[in-house]
């Protein structure tokens, strides 16, 4: 790792859909997951934000969506530095004190930062926001990483972030060490690989999910009967995928990415206490989205942690699923999506 002279920097990443889920972390401090999962980075759903570290600063200041971060003492934490600590279920003053940390520096931090999509309402916000932080501080501080090392930092902010590092169709490798050294993503395919792929995401309310996915996790890790299920057939999802990409077979990639959707969902809607995070309008686009494909309109969903549908379907599908689902009484927005680049540093915010 290099060291220069850095102050403030921005960065802009991009939001990550998953196609095979990571639902389960074997470490929750480092953020170690129980398995792999593939995403598609998607360009036009970014965040961007600036860090910046100085003396001239008294207190810690986090600004996300124009609102500031309330930053409390947590002294129960058992997380290795001291202080302040933001109590947020990503705790991301935690994430800026370990990058603090390895670049040896005490300043106090600001950070600024804007999506242009709901947060925390199941749409990878953390995942954007927590690799464009990533990248934001470590250059800030005066690191300078490569990718995997970004990949790797970035996944102890948030997991789904470390795919958010690079760009196209993205594996996270689930590793083995228990440091952490090999759990991190790697592209599949770069963002020009498959120009037709898309993803439509339907939004259907903006509001905070009431459980986070960190929370969901742990609850699925101890309440569900069937995670090792889950465990024991998500090496095939990722197979599938993973070639189904390679090879731009687009039945192989929507099919597999729904049923692990499904398996995801399932965990979540057996956990003790239950976990639904559908809503009615969620279940009407997948009805909708079924019957589309049996009448011949190839598409297939996937859904996160949230009642968001995401539709996947091809390029030239695109006009006529959106005009379908313009008459679906309860979808507030409606994004399309292919995929885009990894995160980057830009020259000044654009919003
Ligand atoms: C359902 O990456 O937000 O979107 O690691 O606890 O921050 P933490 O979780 P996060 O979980 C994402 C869960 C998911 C599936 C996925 O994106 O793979």
């Amino acid at each position: 790792m290099q060291t220069s002279n850095g102050v403030k920097a921005t960065a802009q990443a991009n939001a990550n859909i998953a196609l095979v889920k990571y639902w389960g972390k074997r470490n929750k401090e480092l953020i170690l997951p129980h398995n792999g999962s593939i995403s598609m980075t998607c360009e036009g759903l970014f965040t961007i934000t600036t860090v910046e570290f100085s003396d001239r600063y008294e207190r810690d200041l986090i600004i996300i969506n124009d609102e500031e971060l309330k930053i409390e003492e947590d002294k129960s934490s058992s997380l290795p530095f001291a202080g302040a600590r933001v109590k947020d279920e990503k705790d991301i003053l935690g994430h800026l004190e370990r990058i603090k940390k390895i670049a040896g520096i005490k300043e106090k931090v600001k950070v600024v930062s804007k999506s242009n999509f709901p947060v925390a309402a199941g749409l990878a916000s953390s995942a954007s926001g927590l690799a464009a932080i990533t990248l934001a501080a470590t250059k800030a501080a005066g690191l300078n990483l490569n990718q995997k090392e970004l990949s790797i930092l970035a996944r102890q902010g948030s997991g789904s972030a470390c795919r958010s590092i690079f760009g196209g169709f993205v594996e996270w490798l689930k590793g083995k060490k228990e440091d952490g050294s090999d759990s991190y993503a790697r592209p599949i395919a770069d963002e020009n690989y498959w120009p037709e792929f898309r993803i439509i995401v339907s939004i259907l309310t903006e509001k905070k999910k009431k459980v986070g996915s960190r929370a969901g996790m742990a609850q699925t890790i101890e309440t569900c009967p069937y995670y090792d299920g889950w465990l024991k057939t998500v090496e095939d999802d990722l197979r599938i995928i993973r070639e189904g990409i390679l090879k731009k077979d687009f039945t192989a990639v929507g099919s597999q990415t729904e049923y692990n959707c499904l398996k995801m969902h399932a965990l979540m809607l057996t956990t003790k206490p239950a976990i639904i995070y559908w809503l009615p309008t969620t279940m009407e686009v997948i009805h909708n989205v079924v019957s589309w494909r049996e009448n011949g309109l190839e598409c297939y969903f996937t859904i996160d942690a949230g009642p968001q549908v995401k539709i996947i379907c091809l390029k030239k599908d695109v006009p006529e699923i959106k005009k379908r689902l313009k008459n679906i009484e309860g979808i507030k927005r409606i994004i399309v999506s292919k995929s885009g680049k990894g995160v980057r540093l830009i020259d000044k915010p654009r919003t």
